[in-house]
């Protein structure tokens, strides 16, 4: 069973292309499973940082395989830019990049759809990052979607393109498909169909091939659990399955084939986009966070929206998974800080909550219970071992396994893809 999940616990943007990038020395494959060019995966490697939307951050690693799965919504302009950028640093893309043929594409016009959309939502806008997600995902579910695979196919991409134009015309109207031309679609087929046609294949048999050998996948989800479709703070959430059951359909392998889940949680809590947030911290103490951490979407630029670790969301994302190893991200972040506050637990209306309740409804109005920890003054980016952390900084991580319930297995104290520490 050599599967290993890789799950952000928060609302994305938990670290986890820094934690990816470190298991990828001890993996033969990596692979997506959801999501698409929404996803920003930030791994700094000396003086370079590369921010990855589709590539799986194994990309970075010569040699090793990276897989797009048949669950991910993939921008083949945006996938484009990230191969040139890679390429660029001399690293090979071809034989290592494989994409399933089922993949759903992500054409212009889902962006404009989705950036269209937004601006019409006032007060209800969700904040997306106009990547084309949700509209890319409704084609899909709407089973008139163009997929990967049908690049490859012209007379089969041009009998498919006029009933989509003509079906998005019917149900959405002139002005949102304004740029919604048939024309450009059959053009965007002889530009993306050979840029990737090196890459598309049966991955679902590769990695179901991989794992029954005995080689070792690492499955790299992006954005969070509490983005997830089904389990977030609908409907300021994502379009795809962020949780561990992303896994089986979007990349296709059974659940006998995993056989650990890493949850990765920063050491405080972010949000980009609209919805609830109990632990937000508005004033200097969320610029704080904000500054120190560089609290900036990778992929929208936007601020993030900062406040302490929210352990009952946590618990929540922690027993969804199945999360057996955590993985604590920024750690670094809060030294400087007198206090640090953790929440415990929900109050609404007076009355305790029993555990996390994903309704935007009643989580907008709970009050967080929160504990407070002494800080550390210290910087801790040199700290090579729990041992070396500050005593307590060593506590806090401490109560987070407990508050949490889950092993810490790694604890990420800088940018730098050395500045990681393996719990023993
Ligand atoms: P969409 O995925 O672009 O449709 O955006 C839906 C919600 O998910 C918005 O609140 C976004 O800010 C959020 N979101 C999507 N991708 C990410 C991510 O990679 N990190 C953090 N938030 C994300």
């Amino acid at each position: 069973m050599p599967g290993t999940v890789l799950i952000g616990l928060q609302w994305g943007d938990e670290g986890k292309g820094k934690v990816i990038d470190h298991l990828t020395g001890a993996v033969d494959a990596v692979a997506r499973f959801q999501g698409g060019g929404n996803a920003g995966h930030t791994v700094v490697i000396g003086p370079k940082k590369f921010i990855l939307h589709h590539l799986p951050s194994g990309i970075l690693h010569p040699g090793k395989t990276c897989i797009i799965g048949p669950g991910l919504v993939l921008d083949p302009v945006t996938l484009a830019e990230e191969v040139d950028v890679v390429r660029s640093e001399g690293l090979e893309v071809e034989g290592r990049l494989k994409i399933d043929y089922r993949t759903h594409l992500i054409l212009p016009q889902h962006r404009f759809q989705d950036r269209w959309l937004e601006r019409r939502r006032g007060a209800g806008k969700i904040g997306t990052t106009g990547r084309g997600i949700g509209p890319g995902y409704e084609d899909k579910a709407a089973r008139i979607g163009l997929r990967a695979g049908d690049l490859l196919d012209p007379p089969l991409w041009e009998a498919k393109a006029g009933p989509l134009v003509e079906a998005k015309r019917r149900v959405l109207g002139e002005e949102m498909t304004a740029d919604l031309d048939l024309e450009a679609l059959l053009a965007f087929r002889e530009t993306h169909g050979p840029a990737l046609a090196p890459y598309i294949c049966d991955t679902v048999d590769e990695v179901n091939r991989l794992l029954e050998s005995g080689r070792e996948v690492l499955f790299e989800g992006a954005q969070g659990t509490l983005l997830d479709l089904d389990l977030g703070t609908y409907p300021f959430v994502t379009s795809s399955n962020t949780t561990v059951g992303g896994v089986f359909h979007g990349a296709g392998v059974a659940p006998r084939h995993i056989r650990s889940v890493i949850g990765v949680t920063k050491a405080y809590m972010t949000r980009v986009g609209k919805g609830a947030f109990p632990t937000e911290l508005e004033g200097d103490q969320g610029d704080r966070l904000r500054d120190k951490g560089a609290e900036f979407g990778s992929t929208t630029g936007r601020p993030r929206r900062c406040g302490w670790l929210d352990a009952v969301a946590g618990r929540y994302a922690v027993r969804l998974n199945g999360v057996d190893t955590l993985g604590i991200t920024k750690l670094d972040v809060l030294s400087g800080l007198e206090e640090i506050r953790i929440c415990t637990g929900y109050k609404v209306d007076g009355e305790r909550l029993e555990g996390f309740d994903a309704r935007p409804s009643v989580l907008s109005r709970v009050e967080p219970v929160l504990e407070s920890h002494p800080g550390w003054g210290e910087e801790i980016g040199n700290a090579g071992s729990f041992e070396d952390l500050p005593e307590t900084c060593r506590g806090y991580l401490q109560r987070l396994e407990a508050v949490l319930g889950a092993r810490v297995g790694f604890v990420s104290v800088g940018p730098e893809r050395s500045q990681i520490i393996e719990m023993k």
